[in-house]
């Protein structure tokens, strides 16, 4: 049956179980006056000065055996403070027990507490307690997730630093050289830890209100691909001023010109439709990251000014260059990357949209703006980059590996860092 929490944490049982979170330390010491005293008595007076420099010396010599007693007292503490704010919260299983820590995970901006849950208490009945819970453990925020195991076991993170006040640095600028095959860094996430995407096989929208970071976004990636010199760029900038810093290092640039757009889109079908000749005469389905042919990036910064401008016959060639180039040049090694302000279907077609596979949303006016970029329904589970702080630029859901939108703050890069990535990027290129 069921047993009602008391709502008083301090009137509990719960005093004399505080003693519970001292397990190791009491245990520590019981051993050693029981090995001491046993000493003594086999050992006579030295004994026990023999097992004081037995165990300083294990101290000094094992650093594993320090850690893991330093860890384990950690644990212990932190878990009885966590179960006297469940307690208080009333997150009690029916026998009236408590969820109990299997592990604790230190993340840069908070905590991850590894939980196993007693009966009564399941995921869904946690995440309605969470904003309860946030309080009581005066926190930012309060964020469980299902382990893959087993519904007895959850993730509780509880978030203390903000990570996105300040500016975050680019790796970028100390990375000697990147590989596109890998993962990049895009920026931190909510938990202060790095978030990264794999960009092969894949395409990339970026949306979000003006001013709200959508070039700075585009920059890590551009930066990303021109640190790695098998990648060839190809770069589109509606507004001739935001990549033109990348120029000296794309393999094509094109301004605000759209029947130059057109005819450079024209040279990248055909170059796909050679490496498919390639890939078929090899008995290969797709372009591996040991082949002659690098991946090719292409990155479009503005994409409804190409999509709205110039004469209907021409944007409608280059709609059609575009969507041909999204659903079929993933296996061809080529990533597209665009982003615009609001990529609605009056201004980018569903049949362009609905092909990106993953979604930037950095801050949007409304939530049916963020639903455009990441997809339907999204606002109303609680993501929607209408809730962004304006004055955070920079920061949005990613929709990405996770298939779930995950929060971060992309990496800064200014003007002049980007000159510095260029540079280094030409000196790797020419070698
Ligand atoms: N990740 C970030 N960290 C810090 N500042 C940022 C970040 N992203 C953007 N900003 C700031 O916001 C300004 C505007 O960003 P950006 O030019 O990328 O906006 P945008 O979305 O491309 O706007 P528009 O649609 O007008 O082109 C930048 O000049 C920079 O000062
Ligand atoms: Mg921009």
């Amino acid at each position: 049956m069921y047993r009602e929490a008391p709502r008083d944490p301090t009137r509990l049982p719960w005093m004399p179980y505080r003693v519970w979170g001292w397990r190791l330390e009491f245990g520590l010491i019981v051993v050693t006056s029981v090995a001491l005293e046993l000493a003594h008595k086999y050992l006579g007076h030295m004994g026990p000065d023999l097992v004081g420099v037995v165990i300083v010396g294990s101290l000094i010599a094992f650093r594993k055996l320090r850690r893991a007693i330093k860890s384990g007292i950690v644990k212990n503490h932190r878990e009885i403070r966590l179960q006297a704010v469940l307690w208080s919260c009333e997150v009690v299983g029916r026998a009236g027990t408590l969820p109990v820590v299997k592990s604790v995970k230190e993340l840069p901006a908070g905590l991850t507490y590894v939980l196993g849950l007693p009966t009564g208490i399941y995921l869904e009945s946690l995440e309605r307690q969470l904003p309860e819970l946030a309080v009581g453990l005066d926190a930012r925020s309060v964020r469980v997730r299902p382990s893959l195991e087993t519904a007895r076991v959850v993730e509780l993170t509880v978030l203390r630093k903000d990570p996105f006040a300040r500016p975050i640095t680019s790796p970028l600028l100390t990375a000697e050289r990147t590989l596109l095959w890998d993962p990049i860094t895009l920026g931190t996430g909510e938990d202060g830890a790095p978030v990264t995407v794999g960009l092969v096989e894949h395409s990339f929208l970026i949306g979000g209100e003006s001013g709200s970071g959508k070039s700075v976004a585009l920059a890590s990636i551009v930066g990303a691909a021109a640190l790695d010199p098998h990648v060839n760029l190809t770069l589109f900038d509606g507004k001739e001023v935001e990549l033109a810093a990348w120029r000296d290092v794309a393999d094509r640039f094109v301004g605000s010109s759209l029947d130059e757009a057109v005819r450079v889109l024209e040279d990248l079908q055909q170059m796909m439709n050679e490496r498919f000749h390639v890939l078929a005469a090899n008995r290969r389905r797709k372009l591996q990251r040991d082949d002659v042919d690098g991946l090719e990036m292409v990155v479009i910064d503005e994409l409804a000014l190409f999509l709205r401008g110039g004469e209907r016959a021409t944007r409608e060639r280059f709609a059609e260059l575009l969507r041909d180039l999204l659903a079929r040049g993933r296996a061809a090694g080529i990533i597209v990357v665009a982003a615009t302000q609001k990529p609605s279907h009056e201004v980018v077609p569903t049949f362009i949209r609905d092909l990106f596979s993953y979604r930037l949303a950095m801050r949007c006016a409304t939530r049916d703006a963020s639903d455009t970029i990441l997809g339907q329904g999204w606002a109303a589970e609680g993501y929607s980059a209408s809730s962004i702080d304006p004055a955070q630029r920079g920061v949005g859901f990613l929709l990405a590996e996770g298939g779930v939108p995950v929060q971060l703050r992309t990496a800064n890069l200014d003007d002049d860092e980007i000159d510095w990535v260029v540079e280094r990027a030409i000196e790797l290129r020419r070698v």
